[in-house]
């Protein structure tokens, strides 16, 4: 066994998004099993838009400690164990850390992965929590009937990639944004889009919206508020439901943003407004994950992924990812 830990530790909380200036990558000793827990040996680690969140200066639903190691979703090997559903070498998805060993408590751990269906940076992304967070806003909260028109912003990423791909399965008309016109191809050609419109190349966001979604929208499965928020709100048709995943374009709450006032749309059309974090719908995991693994099965959900090489680029990770250079679910390899 190694005799020391690479981490990258929290070095001081972020205004708006996270860089290398509010890390630290140190070594540390190997942490010892906890009761009823596993250690780890790491594979590879998410990088999400949501960690923005977790070490931010602001309130969040959860906030990683300075001085503390990073967590993160990731993949490891079991290498010690005291938990009786997990043996030395099952390979484990669950909440861990940036780090090359973590010591997890069995809250920590969600659920053993299967390399034989497939390679672990999936089970971080189409199969793990991206995979089953587009699966719950879009089923769950969206209550999709075929027929219906779907806009999803971020529609090349890891979540959007799954909900064009679910909104297809059931004959729903999704329509993308996206950033780029390699996104925007890559959307319509693999991840299940009728049509997707790149906002970086389009000058006119509204017109080129009700082009493409000229019965309106009946679910905004959304993604990154702000502005391309505000331009689908008006298209929205009567018992139209907006799903709020996510606000990957508000780069802080300090001040507070303003913008339009939808409070009447939200009565006369009858409007419902779902905001939801994943990890309170656990009831809802197995249910996601069955669906979403038969379809990876039939080859019937693509794929894509972006790995950045090595803990040293992990303080760096989130920028990267906010910067949208990101070509599908981001990870962090650490070891083989
Ligand atoms: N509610 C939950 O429980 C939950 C759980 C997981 C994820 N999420 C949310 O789901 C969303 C997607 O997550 P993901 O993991 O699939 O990430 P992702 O879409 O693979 O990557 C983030 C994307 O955000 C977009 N973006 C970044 N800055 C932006 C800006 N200023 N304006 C507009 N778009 C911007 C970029 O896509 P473009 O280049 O296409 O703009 C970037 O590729 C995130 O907002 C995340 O916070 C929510």
């Amino acid at each position: 066994m190694a005799k020391s830990n690479k981490c990258v530790v929290v070095k001081a909380h972020a205004i708006g998004i996270p860089g290398p200036e509010n890390f630290e990558i140190i070594e540390c000793p190997i942490p010892r099993l906890l009761p009823g827990g596993v250690l780890v040996r790491m594979l590879c680690a998410s990088v999400d838009p949501g960690m923005r969140g977790w070490v931010s200066v602001e309130p969040n639903y959860m906030t990683i400690p300075v001085g503390t190691v990073m967590r993160a979703p990731g993949i490891g090997e079991v290498v010690e164990s005291d938990h009786p559903n997990y043996s030395a070498g099952d390979l484990v998805y669950g909440m861990f850390g940036w780090a090359e060993w973590f010591a997890a408590e069995a809250k920590d751990i969600y659920w053993k992965i299967d390399t034989g269906i497939a390679p672990p940076p999936v089970w971080l992304g189409s199969l793990g929590i991206n995979g089953i967070t587009a699966w719950i806003g879009y089923r769950y909260f969206g209550r999709p009937k075929a027929g219906e028109t779907l806009l999803v912003t971020t529609a090349a990423g890891s979540v959007g990639s799954v909900v064009g791909q679910l909104a297809k399965k059931d004959g729903v008309r999704a329509i993308g944004v996206a950033g780029g016109a390699a996104k925007a191809y890559l959307a319509t050609a693999e991840f299940g889009y009728e049509q997707v419109i790149d906002y970086h190349g389009t000058p006119d966001l509204a017109a080129a919206l009700r082009i493409a979604c000229p019965e309106g929208i009946d679910i905004f499965y959304d993604n990154v508020a702000g502005t391309q928020a505000d331009t689908a709100f008006p298209l929205l048709n009567p018992k139209g439901r907006v799903i709020q995943c996510g606000s990957a374009s508000v780069s802080s709450w300090l001040p507070w943003p303003t913008g339009p006032r939808r409070e009447r749309d939200m009565i006369v059309k009858r409007l419902s407004w779902h905001g939801f974090v994943v990890m309170d719908h656990a009831d809802l995991f197995a249910d996601a994950l069955a669906e979403l693994s038969e379809l990876y099965a039939d080859a019937k959900l693509c794929t894509r992924q972006d790995s950045l090489d090595g803990l040293e680029n992990a303080p760096g990770a989130i920028q990267y990812l906010y910067s949208g250079m990101n070509t599908g679910k981001l990870s962090i390899k650490i070891a083989e």
